[in-house]
């Protein structure tokens, strides 16, 4: 199975994709953890990476385009994957159908901005695994520590009020098309079209487990 979480910034995506790992045995492929780990790791690709994410822009098609290829060419994907974070813009979509790509499902979790901007400020982050948690929402089970592995949360560095803003007008700009390009698609009835869906993303995090 072959799926794609779509939505804004803080709607949920790695939230859900943890369930969905775990139920489905499917490996989450989120283009934001692989950039961040490049950061932490100081590699080129970190080097350019951090100053855009921090400035809440994408990267550059081709190398997104490039480090999924890779990535789902590897063992653990012959089965499927789920995308969180990717794609983000239509050549990064129309990318994945030029290499025969055959999605499945698209998620789309909606969630209105302003409620966006109160969740960011309270999500913590384990970020070699990438689960998020929020103090208020969804918190840890020790305060502070990652329930898996222990470790220390953090705060991303592209959680600060004004970076959430300009990341939420990225989405406006470049990624929201993709809800249409993809629904489009599936109301078409081309039969190599991704079926569509979706959930309301402001309900509780376990209702949208459920529903999606
Ligand atoms: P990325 O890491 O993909 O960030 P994002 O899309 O901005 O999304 P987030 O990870 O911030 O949110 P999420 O939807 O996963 O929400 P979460 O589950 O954590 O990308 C980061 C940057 O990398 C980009 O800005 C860009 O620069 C670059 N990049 C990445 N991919 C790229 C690409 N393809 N092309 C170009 N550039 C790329 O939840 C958020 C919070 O809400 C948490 O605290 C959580 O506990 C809480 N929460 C979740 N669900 C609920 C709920 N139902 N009710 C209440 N609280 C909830
Ligand atoms: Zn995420």
């Amino acid at each position: 199975m072959k799926l794609i979480l779509l939505g804004a910034p803080g709607a949920g995506k790695g939230t859900q994709a943890n369930f969905i790992k775990e139920k489905y045995g499917i490996p989450q492929i989120s283009t934001g953890d692989m950039l961040r780990a490049a950061v932490k790791a100081g590699t080129p690709l970190g080097l350019e990476a951090k100053a855009i994410m921090d400035a809440g822009g994408l990267v550059r098609d081709d190398i997104i385009i490039g480090l999924v290829k890779e990535r789902i060419a590897e063992s653990d994907c012959a089965n499927g994957f789920l995308f969180d974070g990717f794609p983000r813009t239509i050549p990064q979509a129309e990318a994945m159908k030029e290499a025969g790509v055959a999605i499945d499902f698209v998620v789309e979790i909606d969630v209105p901005d302003e409620v966006i901007v109160d969740r960011m400020s309270g999500r913590r982050a384990h970020l070699p695994s990438g689960r998020t948690y929020h103090v208020k929402y969804n918190p840890p089970k020790v305060e502070g520590k990652d329930d898996v592995t222990g470790e220390d949360l953090v705060q991303r560095d592209d959680d600060k009020e004004e970076t959430v803003k300009k990341r939420l007008a990225v989405y406006h700009e470049q990624t929201e098309v993709l809800v249409g390009y993809y629904a489009k698609q599936a109301e078409a009835g081309d039969a190599t079209a991704p079926k569509y869906v979706k959930v309301n993303g402001t309900q509780a995090v376990e209702t949208v487990r459920d529903q999606v």
